[in-house]
């Protein structure tokens, strides 16, 4: 009898802190009928691992697992090459790049990932190498907000350094709408290199006083307020967050605000992952998208990358090298 090929792969058992993950070496998994296997080459850690990590917000658990995570591998962006079909795929070729979101099942934290054929995985770009590809995550959260945006509609992106509001600015623009972005000081060249017809430094300026000139307000980082922001939006313009808000407010006025008023407040949750990750793969092709990456971490040190990302201070993505 012969062992069952073995990978390494971040391991969990538990929720709780970056201290909690830990190498192991784990069997190869294999594609089942209708699956294609990668042989991950980049992963990233992001907000969405590390709040999966935590098991927080706790109502999230209903997805992720009650008392414990249901997935042992944490990974939800990935970049890599198909290097095994399940029965019955024709859509790939094993040595074929791709790249893609797991967002209900993670996984690539690890040397391989399994994924059905017909889920979030489309081709990277001829030119682009694996690890400028690993761009999907903070993108799709950010498309919930930016699709909604019409051709010269008018969008005020707060945050706009992090991996959701770099990938809000281009998406926003690439929808051609005028884009505002509100970031601090180390970040002004950065968002209007991304394309920000306007940017603002939170740190020199207040940007609640703009004026109600804004169509969209999208607070891409969680820090402000549908209060704070008001002033901003005109009569039928949106509020959208990342976050809850104080006292969970985004929620309950997102309620309020679908059976009453004009201003409306929203904390969108992105859908059709597989759709998104081909539009992406599109934008990406005709050089309307980039990844904006901060630190790279090799696997080894995929705790140090956790306890970064935890901060809330990166610029962009922070990448995961898998060997
Ligand atoms: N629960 C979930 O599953 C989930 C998943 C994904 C994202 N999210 C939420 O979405 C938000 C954004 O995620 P992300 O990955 O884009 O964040 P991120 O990359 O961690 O954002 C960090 C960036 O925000 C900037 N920033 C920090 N404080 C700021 C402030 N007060 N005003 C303006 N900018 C500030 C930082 O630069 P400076 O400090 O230099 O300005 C940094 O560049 C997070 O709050 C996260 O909780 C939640």
């Amino acid at each position: 009898m012969t062992d069952a090929p073995t990978m390494t792969a971040a391991v969990i058992d538990r929720y709780g802190p970056p201290e909690t993950i830990a190498l192991r070496q784990v069997p190869i998994p294999a594609p089942a009928a209708g699956e294609i296997r990668v042989r991950v080459r980049a992963a990233t850690a992001n907000r969405t691992d590390t709040a999966t990590l935590r098991g927080y917000p706790f109502f999230a658990r209903a997805m992720t697992g009650l008392l414990q995570p249901k997935m042992a591998i944490l990974g939800m962006d990935f970049a890599g090459e198909v290097d095994a079909l399940g029965e019955a795929v024709t859509a790939f070729q094993p040595g074929d790049r791709v790249f893609g979101l797991l967002p209900f099942t993670y996984g690539a934290h690890a040397q391989y990932v399994c994924l059905p054929a017909t889920g979030a995985v489309a081709p990277i770009p001829d030119t682009l190498p694996f690890d400028e590809a690993v761009v999907a995550e903070g993108a799709w959260y950010a498309s919930s907000t930016t699709d909604r945006l019409n051709p010269g509609q008018r969008c005020l992106v707060y945050g706009a350094s992090g991996a959701i509001g770099t990938a809000a600015v281009q998406l926003a623009k690439a929808r051609g709408a005028e884009v505002t972005a509100v970031v601090g000081t180390r970040h002004l060249e950065l968002a209007a290199s991304l394309g920000a017809d306007h940017v603002v430094n939170y740190e020199t300026q207040d940007f609640t006083r703009l004026g109600q000139d804004f169509d969209l307000v999208f607070d891409a980082v969680g820090k402000s307020s549908w209060f704070a922001c008001r002033p901003l939006i005109k009569p039928g313009g949106l509020f959208a967050a990342t976050d809850l808000g104080p006292y969970w407010s985004n929620i309950w006025l997102g309620g309020w605000y679908s059976l009453t008023g004009s201003r409306r407040v929203s904390v969108p949750f992105p859908e059709d992952a597989p759709g998104f990750v081909r539009s992406l793969s599109a934008l990406m092709a005709q050089g309307k998208f980039r990844g904006v990456f901060d630190r790279t971490y090799p696997l080894a040190d995929i705790v140090e990358a956790f306890r970064y990302v935890e901060q809330g201070q990166k610029t962009g993505i922070v990448r995961i090298d898998i060997p």
